[in-house]
């Protein structure tokens, strides 16, 4: 949570600054501020709620000019949303400005310490400490990266930290300790930032900072150390896309962007993922295939819609490779002591690459002895970093908070997985997962099919903006489906929401069901598994005796739905276990419109960040 932007340059440091903070606001916006070195000085706003709110108290009093600068977005995690305690914070003689991502674990004690020798913490934050802390090391060591390594070896807990200091004008200082810290290099300037989305206006040449490194920008150049002052190596990387794919591109909204993008972001994660030779080659699995042939158990751990990407790569992984695989919530994993071992396979699946509750349970695992295998889309993230093997998604960038094009592309890494397991323990072979390939390769064209016939499913969320409470029900990879559909209702649109395995809804849930209540219903494909077909149908037929308004979303032509729907929304046929690809579609956009009917902020839901770096 929480975007950082640091930058020394010849361009006005400001602008550089809020553009950066624009991009990065997705990661939180209760607050925003920025500090400036200029005239020998620093100078600082910050301002309560979106950015917005910063540009119009700059447009009141703008600060001076500057060529070296620094600035934040905030997700509140110490402290109310307020003035006070947005960032940068400063000491007492307004010398040193810090911003900060992540949760600095002992700064009670550390506040104790700083007001016994007689300095005046002004916010409820955690970050303040920090500000004070670097100007008495400055104060004794002269420079600022030595006050930062000798504060950063005094904290505990996850943070980032950027800071300037009104004693060096040309001078950035970062740290970084488990939350995302990159540095753009450009020609004679420097960035900083949480995401390479703040400075890819400017460069595409980036470095990835390591965990406990301490990094000082200048104009001619950075220099990287631990948190001893040892160099350091970190890993340097060219962005692969470019300031448009991070724009709305004519979109209303990013997430409407994203829907729209899911054809070719499905498509572009199986790209080359299958050999001359018909064969599945995942090359940036680098766990030798001796070692997954002798895997006994898969443990999925994710959060959120990555959970629900997860519960389906389950069904998929059981079904290919007949190894037992449990899908585990990341935030609970870890605390029930869960039996590991060098034969279990776990798949850290995250989006951001930077959710603090998969971090910690794929570390858990990994000191457990388990190889981790991570699906992930932003590449140098730290959970792929810290993972045995990473496969990446390529959906490009996500910017609005909730997930659509993630879920679509974790999905196919997921299916992949789950098949090339097949293929190396030979419960797979080469024509059936050909075969598989083939039918994961049209997927892209269904969406893109499901995509145009949106319209009706707009014009029914329009119709259903008043109302309280939407269920959503599924059977077997429909029941994560059934899940997702909630998850986004309640995240957009604020509304209440819940999705259950159809079949366990008499056994309590069906009470909640009134007169008129919408009940969204994901039916799997008539055939192959007809069994489940049946009994969903007759799932549907007993909320609608309960006078439940049914909105059935199913196969083309599966005519034995058709009587028991109040609306139909037909999506193209697939197998049973691909079926989510297609069938979460019309969720998302159900959701995205229910927000818009009801005057929701629908790239930046309240109360919510794009990552959520604390547990
Ligand atoms: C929902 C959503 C979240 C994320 C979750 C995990 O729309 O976006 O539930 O899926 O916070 O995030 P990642 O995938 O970045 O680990």
């Amino acid at each position: 949570m929480c975007g950082i932007v640091g930058y020394v340059g010849g361009q006005s440091a400001l602008d550089v600054v809020i553009a950066g903070l624009q991009r990065l606001e997705y990661r939180g916006y209760d607050s925003a501020g920025v500090a400036v070195l200029a005239d020998g000085g620093l100078a600082a706003t910050k301002r309560e709620g979106k950015l917005a709110n910063l540009h119009k108290r700059l447009a009141e009093h703008p600060l001076p000019a500057g060529h070296t600068g620094i600035g934040h977005t905030r997700w509140a995690t110490h402290g109310a949303p307020n003035d006070v305690n947005a960032h940068p914070h400063l000491d007492n003689a307004g010398r040193v400005a810090v911003v900060h991502n992540g949760i600095i674990e002992n700064f009670t004690e550390l506040r104790a310490e700083l007001t016994d020798r007689g300095h005046e913490l002004l916010s409820e934050t955690d970050t303040e400490v920090v500000a004070h802390l670097l100007a008495e090391s400055f104060s004794s060591c002269g420079e600022l990266a030595e006050a930062m390594r000798q504060v950063c070896r005094r904290l505990d807990g996850a943070f980032t930290l950027v800071a300037v200091h009104a004693d060096e004008p040309e001078t950035v200082v970062g740290a970084r300790r488990n939350s995302p810290l990159v540095v753009g290099l450009g020609d004679g300037e420097a960035f900083l930032a949480s995401d390479v989305a703040a400075f890819i206006a400017y460069t595409r040449e980036a470095i990835e900072l390591g965990q406990d490194q301490v990094v000082e920008l200048r104009r001619d150049g950075v220099t990287v150390t631990d948190f001893e002052g040892n160099t350091a190596e970190a890993r340097p990387f060219h962005v692969d896309w470019d300031a448009s794919a991070a724009e709305k591109g004519g979109y209303d909204y990013f997430m409407l962007k994203e829907i729209a993008e899911q054809p070719r972001a499905v498509a572009d994660t199986l790209l080359g993922r299958i050999d001359t030779a018909g064969e599945l080659t995942l090359d940036e699995v680098r766990i030798p295939d001796s070692v997954l042939r002798e895997v006994d158990k898969v443990v999925i751990v994710a959060c959120g819609t990555a959970f629900h990407a997860g519960m389906i790569a389950k069904y998929a992984i059981e079904h290919w490779t007949r190894i037992p695989c449990e899908t585990e919530l990341a935030s609970e994993f870890r605390y029930r002591d869960p039996i590991l071992d060098s034969r279990t396979l776990v798949i850290a699946v995250s989006q951001s690459g930077e959710t603090m509750d998969t971090l910690m349970a794929l570390r858990h695992a990994r000191e457990q002895g388990a190889r981790v295998l991570a699906i992930c889309n932003t590449n140098g993230s730290t959970i792929p970093r810290e993972s045995d093997a990473v496969l990446y998604t390529h959906a490009g960038p996500e910017v609005a908070v909730a997930s659509t094009k993630a879920f679509l592309t974790q999905l196919v890494a997921c299916y992949l997985v789950a098949l090339y397991l097949g293929q190396v323990r030979g419960s797979k072979w080469g024509d059936e997962v050909i075969a598989v390939i083939r039918e994961l390769s049209q997927i892209a064209t269904q969406v893109e099919e499901v995509l145009a016939t949106m319209e009706p499913v707009r014009e029914l969320a329009r119709g259903l903006a008043d109302q309280d409470t939407v269920l959503f029900l599924g059977r077997h990879v429909g029941y994560p489906v059934a899940l997702e559909g909630a998850l986004k209702l309640k995240e957009l649109a604020y509304m209440h929401a819940e999705g259950f395995a159809a079949g366990e809804l008499k056994h309590g849930p069906i009470a909640l069901v009134e007169d008129g209540m919408p009940v969204v219903v994901v039916v799997p494909p008539p055939r192959g598994r007809s069994v489940l077909h049946d009994k969903i149908v007759s799932n549907i037929q007993e909320i609608r005796a309960r006078g439940a308004r049914t909105i059935v979303i199913a196969e083309r032509g599966d005519d034995t739905v058709t009587p028991y729907a109040d609306h139909l929304v037909e999506i193209p046929p697939t197998p049973t276990l691909l079926q989510p690809l297609v069938a979460t579609v019309p969720l998302q956009v159900f959701a995205c419109e229910l927000a818009t009917a009801r005057g929701n902020e629908v790239d930046q839901p309240r109360n919510l960040a794009k990552s959520v770096t604390v547990e």
